[in-house]
């Protein structure tokens, strides 16, 4: 159940909620907005309907509109994004203290709010916070690659790998870069858009975390490890058994500053299509 609720005493008959459900679920019955019974199932609990709400008349899911953050005039400029998109980095060097739990927890709970297919809403994290599990999965990633690579299982498009052996034997993380941190995001087979979830997602967690300072890696060579050679290791950190797509990210305090942003040779890559 949908829980659709409209306060008629706050309902300016707008049909906002109407005009903009995804499926058109909603319709104006004596001017009023209703969710029909036999529709329900089809609604993807968007909840649309209640934040396109000027007055705050509609619920939904139980939910009560005036627990929402409100937006008017509060979203970071232009220029702010544009600097925060193009002034981000890689950050390949980290100092070594973890980040609080709580701040963790709020990264993760507001990432949450990324977009997902059909608000699937399917992609779950597994979160590295303690260094010692740091440490051992820098172990068993050292084992893993010298193993393949005993056996010569590396495969020629992957072949950096094998380069990462002789460091990681030296005491170098060429990998994890002494980050204290690592997030797995994944998504189970059935969810319908869950690659692009997935991405989106760290996408997201990516920007968020450098606004507060905190900087982050995508981790491909891990996850060619994990994923895509070794998959041992992916159920040894605990991604479910049914989960077919997964990145990580290296994320903690960085041990580096930027000063300016990098200068790309090209513009982006447009072509405008006329039909
Ligand atoms: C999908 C993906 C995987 C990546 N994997 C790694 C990685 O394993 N190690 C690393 O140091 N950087 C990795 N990177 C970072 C890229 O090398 C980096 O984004 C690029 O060099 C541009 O630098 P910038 O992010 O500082 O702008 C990855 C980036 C992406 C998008």
């Amino acid at each position: 159940m949908k829980q659709f609720h409209v306060d008629r005493s706050l309902c300016i008959q707008c049909a906002e909620c109407a005009k903009d459900c995804v499926f058109g679920l909603i319709s104006m019955e004596s001017g009023y907005p209703v969710l029909p019974a036999d529709k329900e199932a089809v609604c993807i609990e968007c909840q649309h309907c209640m934040v396109v709400c000027k007055p705050g008349a509609l619920s939904i899911l139980g939910r009560n509109p005036a627990d929402s953050l409100s937006l008017a005039g509060r979203f970071p400029d232009k220029k702010q994004m544009e600097i925060l998109i193009k002034g981000r980095r890689s950050i390949r060097r980290y100092l070594p203290d973890p980040l609080a739990t709580e701040t963790i927890d709020e990264l993760l709970k507001i990432t949450a709010h990324a977009p997902t297919g059909v608000n699937s809403l399917g992609v779950e994290f597994i979160v590295v916070e303690d260094p010692r599990t740091m440490d051992a999965i820098r172990r068993e990633t050292l084992e893993a690659l010298q193993d393949l690579a005993k056996r010569d299982a590396i495969p020629e498009d992957l072949c950096v790998l094998k380069q990462m052996v002789p460091l990681m034997e030296q005491g170098l993380d060429p990998i994890y870069r002494g980050a204290p941190h690592l997030l797995i995001a994944s998504a189970a087979e059935g969810v319908p858009t869950r690659e692009a979830d997935v991405y989106i997602a760290l996408s997201y967690f990516e920007l968020l975390a450098a606004s507060a300072g905190i900087g982050t890696t995508w981790c491909g060579l891990a996850k060619w490890t994990m994923a895509d050679l070794a998959p041992h290791l992916l159920r040894s950190v605990g991604v479910p058994e049914n989960h077919d797509v997964v990145y990580m990210m290296l994320f903690g305090k960085p041990d580096v500053q930027y000063y300016r942003t990098v200068q790309r040779d090209q513009d982006a890559k447009i072509r405008r299509l006329v039909k």
